[in-house]
This record gives C-alpha cells, sequence and structure tokens, in this order.
C-alpha cells in the first residue's frame, strides 16, 4: 500500500515535470501549421442541407401522400397524434384558423396550442427543411429526400393545406404551394439604431450627468 502510494507519487512528479517542459517548449515553439486537410465534396454533402424559403437547395425527388402516411405512422404520430392533433405536449399540425390566430395573437394571447403549420409557416420549402433537418425528434436527419417530400406533403395534408388527391410532391409543387400564412410574415427593415457613425471627438462642450444606471458603491474602496 504504502509503497505503491511512493510509486504513485514519484510517477505523478514525473508527468508534471514533464508538463512543465513541454509546456514551456510549446510557448516558445513556432506556431504549428499543417494540421488538417480542406473537407471535400462527398464530406460535405450531409452538411450541406439549408434549403431557403424560395426553394433553393431543394433536391432531386419526390413522394407520396401514401408514403407519407406511412412514414408518419411509425416515425410522428407518437408525438403529433394519429391526426396530426399534437400528443404528450408536442405540436399539432393544424393550428387555429388564420383570423382567431391574428386576433389571439393581437391581444397578446399567442401560446402553443394556436400554433400550426397553416398559420405559422409562410413557405413550403422551409416546412421541408425543417422537416429533413430535424425530423423525428429521436433521428433528426435520417429521412432521405423522397421521404421528406413524402412528409412534408403528409403534414400539409393534416394542416388542411393540399387536398388528397395530391398525386406527387417535389421541389416545383412545394416551390410553387401558397402558403396560407404566406402574407403573415415581411421583412423588417427598419434600422436597428439611426445614427451617424463616430470614434473620435464625438462630443463637444460640458457633459451633463443626469442620472445614474447603477446606484450603490462598487469600487470595492479603491476610488
Ligand atoms: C419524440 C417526439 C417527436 C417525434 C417522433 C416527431 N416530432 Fe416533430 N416535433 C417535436 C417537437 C418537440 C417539436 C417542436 C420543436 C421546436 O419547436 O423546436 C416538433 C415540431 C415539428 C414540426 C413543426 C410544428 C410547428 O408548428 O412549428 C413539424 C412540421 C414536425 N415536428 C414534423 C414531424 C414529422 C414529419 C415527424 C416524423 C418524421 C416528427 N415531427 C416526429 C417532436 C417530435
Amino acid at each position: 500500500m504504502f509503497k505503491s502510494t511512493m510509486l504513485k507519487l514519484s510517477y505523478l512528479r514525473r508527468a508534471f515535470l514533464a508538463c512543465a517542459v513541454l509546456f514551456g517548449s510549446m510557448t516558445q515553439a513556432e506556431p504549428m501549421t499543417g494540421l488538417g486537410k480542406p473537407i471535400t465534396d462527398a464530406e460535405l454533402v450531409n452538411w450541406d442541407i439549408s434549403v431557403f424559403f424560395d426553394g433553393e437547395g431543394l433536391p432531386d425527388g419526390s413522394g407520396t401522400l401514401e408514403q407519407g402516411e406511412a412514414i408518419w405512422g411509425t416515425k410522428c404520430a407518437m408525438c403529433h397524434g394519429d391526426f396530426g392533433e399534437g400528443v404528450r405536449g408536442y405540436p399539432k399540425m393544424m393550428g387555429a384558423d388564420l383570423e382567431e390566430f391574428q386576433e389571439t395573437a393581437i391581444n397578446n394571447g399567442f401560446n402553443v396550442e394556436n400554433r400550426g403549420l397553416n398559420n405559422m409557416w409562410a413557405h413550403a420549402p422551409t416546412l421541408y427543411d425543417m422537416i429533413r433537418r430535424a425530423m423525428p425528434y429521436f433521428l433528426p436527419q435520417s429521412l432521405s429526400a423522397d421521404e421528406s417530400y413524402a412528409i412534408t406533403g403528409y403534414t400539409l395534408y393534416l394542416a388542411e393545406i393540399i387536398e388528397d388527391d395530391v398525386e406527387l410532391i417535389d421541389a416545383d409543387f412545394l416551390r410553387n404551394l401558397e402558403m396560407p400564412a404566406a402574407n403573415l410574415f415581411y421583412t423588417d427593415t427598419r434600422p436597428d439604431v439611426q445614427n451617424t457613425r463616430c470614434m473620435t471627438d464625438c462630443f463637444e462642450g460640458e457633459l451633463d450627468v443626469t442620472g445614474k444606471l447603477v446606484q450603490g458603491d462598487f469600487s470595492g474602496g479603491n476610488e
């Protein structure tokens, strides 16, 4: 017992010395170069999956509502409900109608219960992006491009945005689909701050201190 503790101590001491030497030499060494390697196109594929609101980035492929229904049953319904009604606190697919949604929002009554694909999603390609990227919740990015088309179509059907007679969901279909909430969103072009940038001699005259942001003495007696 005693012996092994001694051994351990001497080992630790040597390890410490080795670190000190290493650290000392590292601080003086030239900057390291030659680390890493350029990422290949093949490696980038799994990361480069963004689809933009206008459909840019939508992959080739397509799916049907029947295929979507089958995926829904096995991978989505346990959280979002058989009919997209939302179970166990997970979001529903069809939220309140636009009028009710707007009215409650204006009266400060926004809540998750109201939210749905019919009132919070302005562009179908964004929905595709989100589902392919993040769903099913327990296994994100496991859906193929075709499966993502099929299941995006099925969620649109559950939210009563499209009818069950749609034959094929593909990039063109999503790009051209008019979403009910399309006009609820706009780009806010107001600047955050309206001012001219100034870095030196920005104020002339005497400063008039009218108040303090923080009350109390935080100087620690070293004023
Ligand atoms: C383990 C539970 C779970 C499963 C399974 C699941 N989801 Fe979700 N889903 C969530 C949660 C949680 C959110 C909310 C995420 C957030 O707001 O950040 C969500 C959000 C969504 C939304 C956005 C709803 C909205 O109004 O914003 C869609 C669409 C969606 N999921 C589709 C699917 C599809 C399609 C599947 C099956 C492929 C699926 N989900 C499987 C938990 C789940």
